[in-house]
């Protein structure tokens, strides 16, 4: 059976920097607040006119050029987005077109917010380790900023827009070392976007159609089931703690993730950290750290990294890999 590696990565961010202090004049806040709470310190915002495949497109570009590879030698795309271009078809399958892949390739998109980029992984792990691909895209690309309610200052301090995206292909050598993901519905009312398509098109446009969270309870609810994650990820592989080179967690808040790094006992110069930088750029941001910390050299061939991320759903999940 094969097993799948990561050939290349590849990251986007939209030119506009929204800082702290520009949030200030819009909602009832100060950048003290948001550095302390969040760690945040300013965000990537999308112009009007660019859409999810228009990041994801230039984010998959850099990772087939670090991979040496064209796009018509890839054949199986997965869109981790919460935020397409449109209901249908699929930003995966709109990429096919963009990025000049093959007719016939396998495309879809998968939604699970946060955690959207450990399950297209998880997913595309699979198609190869089966034989169904042999090399894949797999992105995370968010427009948060369109889904936000500007005047909630609980949530709109908190996202940023992004693209991330790896190449990964068959190979002898494993990479991806195990995946493990979960779900839970149960707790839908402390983060969601309360209306959706089949509850009335037209009430979209209103606050319904915008992100609705209850952050602290989220917070110690992520905390905590990220810590038996951890604990579940190193008990499959034999692990202990401090055995892993790199966390690369998703970034929704300096606090979580420095408690899940405390958990799998790294020190936090061991993590990686965009959040600052980038805001919370929901399925992107594990990509977008990936290809920083890639791109700058901290990440070497050989390391041993654990991503992990939680999401609105609840979703989570975790991805073994030696780089
Ligand atoms: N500026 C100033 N004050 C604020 C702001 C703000 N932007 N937002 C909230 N406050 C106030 C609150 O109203 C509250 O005031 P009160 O005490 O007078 O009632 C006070 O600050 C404390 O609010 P908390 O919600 O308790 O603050 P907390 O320390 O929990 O930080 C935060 C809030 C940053 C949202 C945090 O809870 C968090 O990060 N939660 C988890 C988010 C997450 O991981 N989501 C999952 C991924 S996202 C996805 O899947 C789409």
């Amino acid at each position: 059976m094969n097993r799948s590696r990561v050939a290349g990565t590849g990251g986007y961010l939209p030119e506009r920097i929204m800082t702290n202090a520009e949030l200030e004049s819009l909602v009832d806040t100060s950048d003290e607040w948001i550095r302390e709470r969040t760690g945040i310190a300013q965000r990537h915002i999308a112009a009007p006119e660019q859409t999810c495949s228009d990041l994801a497109e230039a984010a998959s570009l850099k990772a087939l050029a670090q991979a040496g590879l064209n796009a018509d030698e890839i054949d199986l795309i997965i869109v981790a987005t919460s935020t397409p271009d449109h209901v249908f078809p699929s930003t995966a399958c709109r990429l096919v077109e963009r990025l000049g892949m093959p007719s016939g390739v396998v495309a879809f998109d998968v939604a699970a917010a946060c955690s959207g980029f450990v399950y297209a992984l998880d997913v595309a792990d699979r198609f190869i380790r089966t034989g169904g691909a042999s090399r894949a895209l797999v992105i995370g690309a968010e427009v948060f900023s369109r889904i936000l309610d500007w005047q909630d200052r609980g949530t709109c301090v908190l996202f940023g827009d992004g693209a991330g995206a790896i190449v990964l292909e068959a190979s002898e050598k494993p990479g991806v070392l195990s995946t493990h993901l979960h779900a839970d519905g149960r707790q839908t009312p402390l983060l969601n976007v309360p209306w959706g398509v089949s509850q009335g098109y037209e009430r979209l446009e209103d606050e319904r159609g915008k992100v609705s969270m209850r952050g602290n309870e989220v917070f110690r609810v992520a905390v905590r089931t990220l810590g038996a994650l951890v604990d579940e990820t190193l008990e499959a592989n034999g692990l202990e703690r401090g055995d892993v080179d790199w966390l690369v967690p998703h970034q929704a808040n300096i606090r979580i993730m420095t408690a899940t790094a405390r958990k799998l006992g790294l020190p936090p110069s061991r993590m990686v950290s965009t959040v600052a930088e980038h805001g919370n750029t929901s399925a992107a941001s594990i990509p977008l750290a990936l290809d920083q910390a890639v791109g700058d050299g901290r990440i070497q061939r050989g390391d041993l990294l654990l991503l992990e991320a939680f999401g609105a759903g609840f979703t989570w999940g975790s991805a073994l890999i030696r780089y």
